[in-house]
């Protein structure tokens, strides 16, 4: 067990971001509720995400991690969660084809509520009132009663999130994910004639690909086995954190692993392998850290250094690399290959300055996490009109300067985050569809961050496969 630490030992720490509730009774209540519901998610898959987690590290695999900034309690409904989840198979079926190694999928989904805000009060028509802070802390509507922190929205969130996991885990089970037939390849209407062409080549490649592998009785659509679906969200909100984290059994060694111990074990001897036990966050198979709150002496870090899941952090400008170094030896002081997942987010201007300089120190220090591009937080602006967008073509631009920076440093990137959703909202500008600022109107809906919708999302999934078809046709691999 890790020294020094519970799970509410962070409370002695500085924290960022933190709720007060007026209601110390409702909110006392509610965090005894949550520590009696049950896990929302087991000890083994967290430890099949981790092992997966470890391949995307060590070059093996790629991880693609996606959703909405802000989860609305609404947003648990059958069509939104299955168009999220089919989204993100399609794009990983394209990431498979592109990286051309086996993909990780992480939603941001059943529990992306809390978030981190500029400023914990706004003025609205003259009025100040609390600023929205996420479904699972006060409400959107502008009504100073409205945004108070409300308690029982803590229990709230749990139910979402369970609902909205049964669901997945449900019509995963039951052929969601049968990657045959329901896909509409037929993207014909969101290119350009310019890369028709490239896209074209993909998607017959990918359909003779899964043919073939239909043909020879490999079935990548076996069902929940085959076809994961991990949940994530950010760890803000601590108490919820804290509430829904167990002391577990950790489970065997995955096969593998397991056959290599045996070989060290005479035969007449029998094995009984010790109990390990250790602290698991269960609200989601993997929690990250923010930008705001992942100071080395607060709370947050505190917390995280204490569960076993794998967990990520958010990497930007403001972060040194002496401090990036300081933080991984505080996090994983064991140096477990793939427990950390680095998230950056510097901006398409910002990270040919940042990036070399941060993976430099990551290498120097030994410590050897999963490098995940977010291009989205970095280059979020305003229009003149005041409304909040990100341009496909920069996001697009982070990207491929990740890419190409982590392979000139001989660093792999494993993986991208991406703010995104299934729904045709108008949001983000640029794309082949081209959807200009006077536009975004249409369909404005996200309740923070300008979201992705489902044709740009695939246009940069077919990009980013692209781009690793090219590196790897350079180096001769293909
Ligand atoms: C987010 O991922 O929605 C977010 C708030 O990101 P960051 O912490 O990188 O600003
Ligand atoms: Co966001």
């Amino acid at each position: 067990m890790t020294a020094d630490w519970t799970p509410g030992s962070w409370a002695t720490k500085p924290i960022k971001q933190e709720v007060v509730y007026d209601d110390a009774k409702g909110f006392q209540a509610a965090l005894a509720k949550l520590q009696k519901l049950p896990p929302l998610v087991t000890t083994q898959e967290i430890s099949n995400l981790k092992e997966n987690l470890k391949n995307v590290a060590l070059g093996k695999a790629f991880v693609l991690q996606g959703g909405d900034c802000a989860e609305l309690f609404d947003y648990c409904d059958q069509d939104m969660i299955e168009a999220k989840i089919k989204l993100l198979l399609q794009m990983s079926l394209i990431l498979i084809w592109g990286a051309n190694r086996p993909v990780v999928r992480i939603a941001r989904i059943a529990g992306q509520f809390a978030k981190p805000r500029s400023s914990p009060m706004e003025v609205i028509n003259g009025v100040e009132m609390p600023s929205f802070r996420g479904d699972n802390i006060n409400g959107f509507t502008a009504d100073p009663e409205t945004r108070r922190p409300d308690p029982s929205r803590l229990v709230s969130a749990y139910f979402h999130s369970a609902a909205t996991l049964n669901y997945m885990r449900a019509s995963l089970s039951s052929g969601l994910a049968d990657l045959h037939s329901p896909l509409d390849w037929n993207l014909g209407h969101i290119i350009t004639p310019s890369i028709k062409e490239k896209y074209e080549q993909i998607v017959t490649r990918v359909k003779d690909a899964l043919r073939f592998m239909h043909t020879v009785g490999i079935d990548i659509d076996r069902g929940a086995e085959t076809v994961d679906i991990y949940t994530s969200h950010e760890g803000l909100l601590l108490e919820y954190e804290q509430s829904l984290t167990r002391l577990l059994k950790t489970p065997a060694p995955p096969h593998s692993s397991r056959k290599t111990t045996a070989t060290t074990i005479p035969p007449h001897q029998t094995h009984v392998p010790p109990t390990i036990t250790s602290h698991y966050a269960t609200s989601a198979h993997f929690l990250w850290i923010g930008d705001r709150t992942r100071q080395i002496d607060g709370a947050h870090i505190e917390f995280f250094r204490g569960i076993a899941n794998p967990i990520g952090i958010k990497i930007g400008p403001s972060m040194s690399p002496d401090e990036l170094t300081r933080i991984l030896n505080v996090v994983n002081p064991t140096h477990e290959i793939g427990k950390v997942t680095l998230i950056s987010r510097y901006g398409a201007a910002k990270i040919a300055q940042y990036l070399p300089g941060h993976i430099a120190a990551v290498q120097a220090s030994g410590h050897i996490p999963v490098w995940q591009c977010d291009p989205m937080h970095g280059n979020t602006q305003s229009t003149p009109s005041g409304v909040k967008t990100r341009h496909f073509s920069e996001i697009l631009s982070e990207l491929r300067q990740a890419l190409e920076i982590h392979r000139a440093a001989g660093s792999f990137l494993g993986g991208m985050h991406l703010e995104l959703t299934g729904e045709a909202v108008t949001e983000c500008v640029g794309g082949a569809a081209g959807l200009t600022e006077e536009g975004l109107g249409e369909r404005y809906t996200t309740f923070c961050d300008p979201r992705l919708n489902e044709k740009q999302a695939l246009e940069l999934a077919f990009l980013v496969a692209g781009f690793y078809r090219e590196m790897d046709e350079v180096d001769g691999a293909v």
